[in-house]
């Protein structure tokens, strides 16, 4: 046997010994092996290079042989890298494993605050029975605020909604009526709206008083408004937000803004009429203030009131809040105790 033949031999026994340890390995070990093997500059080339020097009549032998040489290291290494490849990616997938009888994580959901609740439920009452929503500023002018509803400086209604001044013509507004102002300022009637908002009055935090508070003020202008337009509206508000059994009452009163006014008061939610705790004894709860847009409100707006007449009214949303939940404490509505708060889910 040649020199050759032997050394070919020997080339393929020492890279059946290299695969065995490199099993196991990555794939970049196969690639050096195919490098030492078969490479360039790799053992087997350089002896294939020294086949010229052989006599003519063993070269097709020793040729042979070096083929069969090449394939079994070409499939060996082939083979070696399918396997190392299939254990890479089954121990990729064991490491991604997603363990779905885990427990999940909790999502926490927030809910809607009990004010924001009760501003959306009276606001889609009205919405149902064709009003808009309309908005205004917190920081108001005072000729909004009050000049222009009839409450010139001086006036007593100006002592009893103590204000937060920005400057001499610039209020936290103290009700949400200037909203009425803009509104009819800016429209003209047909006009159906109601106003949500925070309002601002320098009152010490107790029990059932807060500088900041939420107001909806309603107002509907058009030719031959009435009050059985308001008290039919009312009523028919008081019965969808506290039961159909729920009657309304209206007592004489006065606002500088409407002409005739009244208070209004529906039965009360908790005894039905009858007298108890929550209504002192009256049967009655007063839940808004209410009236006849005053004609000078609509000629400050510019609205004619020979042609036009209208209604307005002011709900207390903490107070009707407090009412319906049986909250007993004001504070509860800012102190975000989420004791409170999670009983409104
Ligand atoms: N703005 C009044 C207040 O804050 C409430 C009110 C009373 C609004 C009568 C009205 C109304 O629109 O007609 O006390």
């Amino acid at each position: 046997m040649s020199d050759l033949k032997q050394e070919l031999s020997r080339l393929r026994h020492t890279f059946d010994e290299a695969i065995g340890v490199v099993q196991g390995h990555s794939s970049q070990a196969v690639e050096q092996l195919r490098v030492q093997f078969l490479g360039k500059k790799g053992e087997l080339t350089s002896i294939l290079r020294s086949m010229g020097q052989l006599p003519a009549d063993e070269r097709p032998a020793v040729g042979q042989l070096a083929n069969q040489v090449r394939e079994h290291m070409e499939s060996g290494l082939e083979g070696l890298l399918a396997t190392i490849k299939s254990n890479e990616r089954e121990l990729r997938l064991k490491l991604d494993r997603i363990d779905v009888t885990l427990p999940g994580q909790r999502l926490l959901q927030g809910t809607r605050h009990p004010l924001t609740k009760v501003i959306d439920e009276i606001c889609s009452v009205f919405v149902g029975m064709g009003f808009s929503i309309a908005e205004g500023p917190e920081v108001e002018l005072d000729e909004y605020n009050f000049e222009l509803l009839r409450i010139p400086e001086g006036h007593p209604a100006r002592d009893t909604q103590d204000t937060f001044y920005i400057t001499d013509s610039m209020v936290l507004r103290t009700q949400t009526s200037p909203v009425q102002i803009r509104v009819m300022k800016e429209q003209k009637p047909p006009i159906k709206v109601v106003c949500p908002g925070k309002v601002y009055r320098s009152d010490a935090l107790d029990a059932t008083h807060s500088p900041i508070f939420h107001q909806i003020e309603g107002l509907v202008v058009d030719r031959g408004v009435t009050m059985g337009d308001l008290v039919g509206s009312l009523q028919l508000f008081a019965r969808q937000l506290f039961g159909e059994k729920t009657e309304i009452r209206l007592r004489p009163h006065h606002f500088p803004f409407t002409e005739p006014s009244c208070e209004v008061d529906i039965t009360c939610w908790s005894c039905g009429g009858t007298g108890c705790r929550t209504c002192k004894g009256e049967g009655w709860i007063e839940v808004l203030g209410a009236g006849m847009v005053h004609p000078g409100v609509l000629r400050n707006c510019g609205i004619d009131p020979e042609v036009y007449s209208g209604f307005a009214f002011g709900i207390g949303v903490e107070r009707t809040a407090m009412g319906r939940y049986g909250i007993d404490d004001i504070r509860n509505f800012y102190e975000n105790d989420l004791r409170f708060l999670r009983q409104f889910r």
